[in-house]
């Protein structure tokens, strides 16, 4: 098999508090446990034999960690790697788009639940003029597409689908909807209800812009994305309750402190650093090829439907998406 996407997480610190995916008493990994970008590129080149080609950084927060455009130097300096992408809460996004730009990055994805300051703050505990600082220094620097995604809680934010919407045309950047997964608890625990399945958003959207029309955005592993055609704007949605997307997935998760994690609904993970500090090139490869075969019998699994998002320890926070 191939795995053509890895997702790294450089760091379980976040600047934000978001209540759904943060833990209240959070204990962070040591920061001599953290790998290294150049160990983590040198992982990244390796895969590369085995059809990795997009890559992107994720936290916690990418951006607190320092000097994060030298990973993403080290990065593009690999050929095979055609993509390489950046989850972000956007806040500190405005300081930092021009140099992640001049490295190298070529997509960003940020996440805004709310666009009503009051409540992203009961959210987030943050700015939300921060972020949309961060997203109009980014266009002007040409990052395209970016994606904004907006994680939807039943009672909380259900009612904005249409502001996001109208964000979405006024910005020209992507929305996609998130259906909230019970991924390790943050300081409150993931309720059933609280989960808004996205086709009546999507219901509720084409009452007033007609039928949205089926399209395509790079990237795009997890969101259905559809076009409303009259403004060229692009609203993807993520289901991953509701609708599921495992089938042949060939992605894999780097952790901050060095564990190649195989699916998002298990804590199986396989450490890595130590064949990355100590190891051949050949240890290395010889690594990898079992790592492939771990994933090809964690997809079956999730065939068979013996993994559940409810097995995980491992919050949000720490494996950023
Ligand atoms: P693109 O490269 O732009 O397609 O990014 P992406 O959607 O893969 O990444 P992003 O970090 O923006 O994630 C958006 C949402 O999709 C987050 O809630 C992720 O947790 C979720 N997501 C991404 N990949 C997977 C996956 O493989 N399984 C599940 N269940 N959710 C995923
Ligand atoms: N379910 C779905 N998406 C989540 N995110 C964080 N926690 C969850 C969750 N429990 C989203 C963030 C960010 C991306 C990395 O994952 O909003 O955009």
């Amino acid at each position: 098999m191939e795995i053509s996407y890895l997702r790294i997480s450089v760091t379980d610190k976040c600047n934000l508090k978001c209540f759904y995916c943060r833990p209240d008493n959070m204990e962070f990994i040591p920061h001599d446990e953290i790998l290294r970008y150049e160990e983590i590129a040198k992982l990244v080149k390796a895969m590369t034999k085995y059809g990795l080609k997009k890559v992107r950084i994720t936290g916690g927060e990418p951006l607190v960690r320092p000097q994060i455009e030298n990973l993403v130097s080290l990065l593009k300096s690999i050929p095979q790697i055609e993509d390489i992408g950046m989850t972000t809460n956007g806040i500190t996004l405005s300081y930092h788009a021009e140099k992640l730009r001049k490295a190298g990055l070529n997509r960003l994805n940020i996440s805004i639940d709310s666009l009503k300051p009051d409540l992203f703050y009961k959210i987030t505990k943050g700015r939300l003029e921060d972020v949309l600082e961060g997203i109009r220094v980014s266009k002007k620097l040409g990052f395209d597409p970016i994606k904004i995604n907006a994680v939807v809680i039943k009672g909380l934010n259900e009612d904005e689908a249409l502001d996001f919407v109208e964000f979405a045309i006024d910005y020209g950047v992507e929305v996609r909807f998130i259906e909230m997964m019970p991924l390790g608890q943050g300081s409150i625990k993931w309720e059933k209800d609280m989960v808004q399945p996205l086709e009546e958003i999507k219901r509720k959207i084409e009452e007033k812009y007609g039928t949205l029309i089926p399209s395509f955005s790079i990237g795009s592993g997890a969101a259905r994305v559809y076009e409303i055609p009259k403004y060229k704007a692009k609203i993807g949605f993520i289901t991953p309750i509701s609708n599921p997307f495992c089938d042949g997935c060939s992605k894999l998760r780097l952790t901050a402190e060095g564990s190649i994690k195989l699916c998002l609904r298990t804590d199986e993970e396989i450490p890595v650093k130590e064949v990355l500090r100590y190891g051949s090139e050949e240890d290395l490869d010889r690594f990898l090829q079992q790592v492939l075969v771990a994933k090809e019998i964690s997809n079956l699994k999730i065939k068979n439907s013996s993994y559940a998002f409810s097995d995980c320890v491992r919050v949000m926070t720490s494996i950023g998406g």
